[in-house]
């Protein structure tokens, strides 16, 4: 492959690369040029690099006065003592210039309705619901629950806390009642703002009636449940607690048009987001308004190279951060045009996703691998007969993409035109942390890339110590803070400590539970998560999460549960369950049922097995550990053989695999060590 001008060169011939066009290069935010000199400057003046660009992007109400405090390690503070308001940075700064009338959100139903919020309607929204919130006694640092389907007023309530310094906490509404009892358990809301229900795959999600199910159950004491009508279904209203959302905004009592934005520090905490971890019980992680919200900033404009005339949409549901940080607070806080669909990708009918394409003329499009996979089979079809020539980037997230899904994205979505960003990052990064600059630098399919400017990203070996072959894999460091970081996992410091610090204690380096290989350009394989953590459809599931929720089941004695290397989704749950004694094993078809039903009612839909395996017993070592890697090679041997992608395509995510299986055992062998 040749030499581009304007975009570094690959050192390996041999592997295949893209290039972005030259007039994708030449237009972009950063071109080969400037990505060196930031890379340089973050290099070289790390501080200077941080206060430029924190000065610039955000709006100020106090300056701040230093731009990193690291005295108290692994509790980072940045732009201390600074000043701001994130609903301010994502709305008032807008309605104040051209782009008053310039779309915020353009929302769309899966019956095709389609609704438009211009900055200057969205602030004006934002106000009255913050103004509502605070009449209802919601303050500073108070937290708001937010169990929502994908509307407008979901971003409206995160914004709203957001300008009252509130703690929004966004639970995915896919999730049960009983995941939204522990996370009410755990966050405290006063206030929880929800929907009597959404639309997913036609169907009715019946969000307030959860809600009611898991406040019988907690101790903790809502004040106040608010209620969008939403699609309009007779549901129960509790007296002096449940009040409808548009009565509230309809009331001038309570909805004032202008709600002076709290000044907040730079290290308040914007929101909490529960995530999965190697324990039964999610994390709550805690993110800081200044830095996070710079960081989406940033990483919009180098990342996405989003433009004031784009029209740009994350797929993501904003119970996930990439929802919160590329649906909502990244093309906000820039005044770029977000785009927000309620539903699934394939209902009404497999092209629901091209016809938005099409009709809003889409011209950035972030997804997950899963969803490509699962458009990618139902054929070419559905996507050659809608005009898609708007793309002109698009990006991946969640899981590796595997070479075939990335081809297919490239040439059928992308008409091999449109560069692809796989960006590494995780809930806890705030933002993308490892992958290319479009218009910078070449792709690899299968590759995230390069840690950013500014991120410090490393392979290292269980001691610590980098790993330089690049057939060696190795678990993925940060070894530098950056402002994006989480603060903290939520009235848990030691589990912060503990999952993220304690390995890498001596070095200072954040442990991120994944995999990796670096090859010789430097380019970054991610190997997939080295905990017992799974990613089903780009989406964490602790496998002990599912394990107690299984022997949470009265015919249930023991459970382990592990992943299956699956084509669609990534990885897909299997569960080797032990039932008590006397349950009858004939009715097996009916037990598997019931199990799968009660993960669900458990945690969700998506954390349901695919497949459950009845068993006497379960393999342990002699200390009792249950063979984890013994039962994931039952479960992958029944694997019914599928017609399985390419020679390239199987060789790359094999060896990945096998790579991060052999990583895996050697973290569990020192684990045993140190606690034997
Ligand atoms: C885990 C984080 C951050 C948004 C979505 C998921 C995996 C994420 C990639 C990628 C390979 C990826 C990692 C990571 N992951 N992006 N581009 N290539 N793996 O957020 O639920 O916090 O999960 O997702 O394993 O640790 P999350």
């Amino acid at each position: 492959m040749g030499k581009q001008k304007g975009v570094i060169e690959s050192k390996l011939k041999e592997t295949r690369v893209f290039y972005p066009s030259i007039e994708f290069s030449q237009k972009a935010n950063v071109d080969a040029d400037e990505y060196e000199r930031l890379k340089r400057w973050s290099e070289t003046d790390w501080e200077g690099f941080w206060r430029y660009f924190a000065l610039k992007k955000i709006d100020w109400f106090k300056r701040f006065d230093e731009v990193f405090d690291g005295s108290n390690p692994p509790f980072y503070k940045f732009f201390v003592g600074g000043k701001l308001n994130v609903s301010y940075n994502c709305l008032d700064r807008h309605v104040r210039s051209w782009r008053k009338n310039k779309a915020a959100i353009i929302w769309e139903s899966e019956s095709g309705e389609t609704q438009v919020l211009t900055y200057q309607q969205l602030y004006i929204e934002v106000n009255k619901f913050a103004s509502v919130l605070r009449t209802l006694g919601v303050k500073k640092g108070d937290r708001v629950l937010i169990y929502m389907p994908m509307i407008p007023e979901a971003a409206i309530a995160m914004l709203a806390c957001a300008r009252i310094g509130a703690i929004h906490s966004v639970v995915f509404g896919g999730f049960s009642s009983e995941a939204l009892k522990d996370r009410i358990e755990d966050a405290k809301p006063k206030v929880i703002v929800t929907a009597d229900g959404g639309f997913r795959n036609g169907k009715a999600v019946p969000l307030k009636s959860n809600v009611d199910e898991a406040m019988e159950r907690v101790e903790h004491r809502v004040s106040y449940v608010v209620v969008v009508r939403h699609i309009d279904r007779d549901i129960h209203m509790k007296p002096l607690r449940d009040f409808w959302y548009q009565d509230l905004m309809g009331d001038p009592d309570y909805a004032q048009i202008y709600c002076e934005p709290e000044h907040v520090d730079s290290e308040d905490p914007l929101f909490i987001l529960y995530t999965s971890g190697s324990t039964g019980k999610p994390k709550g992680i805690v993110h800081s308004s200044a830095g996070y919200l710079l960081w989406t900033m940033l990483t919009m404009k180098w990342v996405f190279d989003i433009k004031d005339e784009d029209t740009f949409w994350c797929t993501a549901d904003i119970g996930w951060i990439t929802g919160h940080s590329y649906g909502v607070y990244g093309p906000l806080a820039l005044g770029a045009t977000t785009v927000m669909y309620e539903g699934v990708p394939t209902y009404p009918t497999p092209a629901k996703w091209w016809e938005l394409v099409e009709k809003h003329s889409i011209n950035i499009l972030y997804t997950a691998p899963t969803a490509i996979r699962a458009l990618m089979r139902l054929g070419n079809d559905w996507v050659l007969k809608h005009d898609l020539s708007s793309l002109r980037l698009l990006g991946t997230v969640g899981e590796p993409i595997n070479p075939e899904a990335w081809m297919w994205y490239y040439q059928i979505v992308g008409n091999e035109k449109a560069p692809i960003v796989d960006t590494w990052w995780q809930t806890e990064t705030g933002g993308h942390m490892i992958t290319t600059v479009p218009g910078a630098q070449f792709t690899k399919p299968g590759s995230a890339g390069k840690p950013l400017p500014g991120i410090f990203a490393e392979v290292v070996d269980m001691g610590g110590n980098p790993i330089n072959d690049p057939d060696k894999g190795g678990l993925l460091v940060i070894t530098k803070p950056w402002p994006s970081m989480l603060r903290g996992v939520w009235g848990d410091d030691k589990k912060y400590i503990d999952v993220y610090w304690a390995r890498f204690k001596d070095k200072g380096y954040y442990f991120a539970g994944d995999g990796a290989r670096k090859d010789e350009d430097g380019y970054f394989w991610i190997m997939g998560r080295v905990d017992d953590v799974l990613n089903v459809s780009g989406h964490r599931i602790g496998t002990m999460e599912v394990e107690s929720a299984l022997v949470s089941h009265e015919y249930v004695a023991e459970a382990a549960v592990v992943g299956r290397p699956d084509e669609i989704t990534g990885e897909a749950i299997v569960a080797f369950v032990v039932l008590k004694e006397g349950v009858d094993k004939s009715r097996h078809d009916e037990l598997v049922r019931e199990l799968r039903d009660h993960v669900g009612r458990e945690i969700g839909p998506i954390a349901k097995p695919s497949e459950i395996i009845f068993t006497d017993a379960l393999p342990k070592t002699r200390s009792g550990k249950i063979m984890r890697r013994l039962l994931k090679d039952i479960a992958a041997g029944r694997k019914i053989e599928q017609d399985i992608s390419t020679l390239e395509d199987v060789s790359v995510l094999e060896k990945l695999s096998e790579l991060r299986d052999k990583l895996r055992e050697e973290m569990n062998k020192g684990e045993n060590g140190n606690s034997g």
